[in-house]
């Protein structure tokens, strides 16, 4: 009781969308921005007490995230509703494309199983955390829940084993946050309202952010910090052509790209929420930092990669 579990926030560098249609994306944690979770003994079952939103969740809720994990753990663990609350608090933005829905999930599923005394894997507090994750966005790939139950940078294709890999240097990020929230669902869906409309066309951009994640990936194993950069820009261009831009994230990026950022892109489901840049140094990643917080938008400092 009382012991504190933890999950991570997560951003997508490359791939996010086309990776819904089987398409390899790369995400990494962010380790610093994390949702945490701790029970106490309840009555009348188990609550899920989100203290950021003020609201509380029963396992009988219909339609919930909360409510549809907790049944598949129970279900899973051969287990009856324990008399718990569990309190949920969150460093992450909703709706902001960096996972808030998958770390909440994972930290209750953590918090959860803890209590019941069951050790779940990486893979299966995933698998329990992707059950979540169809409530709240309808079709996911699971990038969000592998990123986020495994905590190391991924290489992902839907369907198969997470492959994770190793930078060949740090590299510092600044996540630029527009303040505009919007739903991955909507967003999944509208792109999958073009794809119906002009499947070619969508293809066909599918394909290249295929070649630039892949391009990505290499140039992240080299540390060739230049080419991640460069493949970031023209990732961004892909996603604005499959039609998740928003006029904001083009404000931030430019903002970015005057303060000598190598590359940035919108991450996540786009539509608003944050954008990441790339930046040249630790110095660097600091101007960039600034300069979107003094243009009145929050940013954060990340990194991934060891010096
Ligand atoms: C959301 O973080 C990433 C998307 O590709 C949706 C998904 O993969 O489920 C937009």
């Amino acid at each position: 009781m009382n012991d504190r579990f933890t999950a991570p926030g997560k951003i997508i560098l490359f791939g996010e969308h086309a990776v819904v249609y089987g398409k390899p994306a790369i995400a990494i944690p962010v380790s610093g921005m994390r949702a945490s979770a701790w029970s106490e003994t309840g009555e009348n079952g188990l609550t899920i007490n989100a203290l950021d939103l003020n609201e509380k969740f029963s396992i009988t809720d219909e339609n919930n995230q909360f409510s549809v994990l907790a049944q598949s753990i129970l279900a899973k663990t051969n287990q009856n509703e324990p008399n718990l609350t569990i309190n949920l608090s969150s460093k992450l933005p909703q709706g902001s494309g960096m996972g808030s829905s998958a770390a909440t999930s994972t930290a209750v599923c953590r918090a959860l199983s803890g209590y019941l005394g069951v050790n779940l894997a990486e893979n299966e507090i995933s698998e329990l955390v992707f059950d979540a994750e169809k409530v709240v966005h309808g079709t996911p790939s699971g990038i969000d829940n592998t990123v986020v139950a495994y905590e190391m940078p991924v290489y992902f294709i839907k369907g198969e084993k997470p492959e994770t890999f190793e930078p060949g240097k740090k590299f510092f990020l600044v996540i630029g946050d527009t303040g505009i929230e919007a739903s991955t669902k909507e967003t999944v869906s509208n792109v999958r309202d073009n794809w119906k409309k002009e499947p070619g066309l969508m293809d066909g951009y599918f394909d290249e952010i295929e070649r630039i994640t892949n391009q990505g990936k290499i140039a992240i194993e080299k540390g060739n910090e230049k080419i991640v950069g460069e493949m970031m820009d023209k990732n961004h261009e892909l996603l604005n052509s499959i039609g998740v831009g928003h006029d904001k994230l083009e404000k931030l990026i430019d903002i970015a790209k005057d303060t000598d950022a190598l590359g940035a892109k919108l991450t996540g489901g786009g539509g608003g929420g944050n954008m990441v840049a790339l930046a040249k140094d630790k110095r660097n990643q600091k101007k960039i930092q600034d300069a979107i917080t003094e243009a009145g938008y929050r940013a954060y400092q990340t990194s991934f990669g060891e010096e």
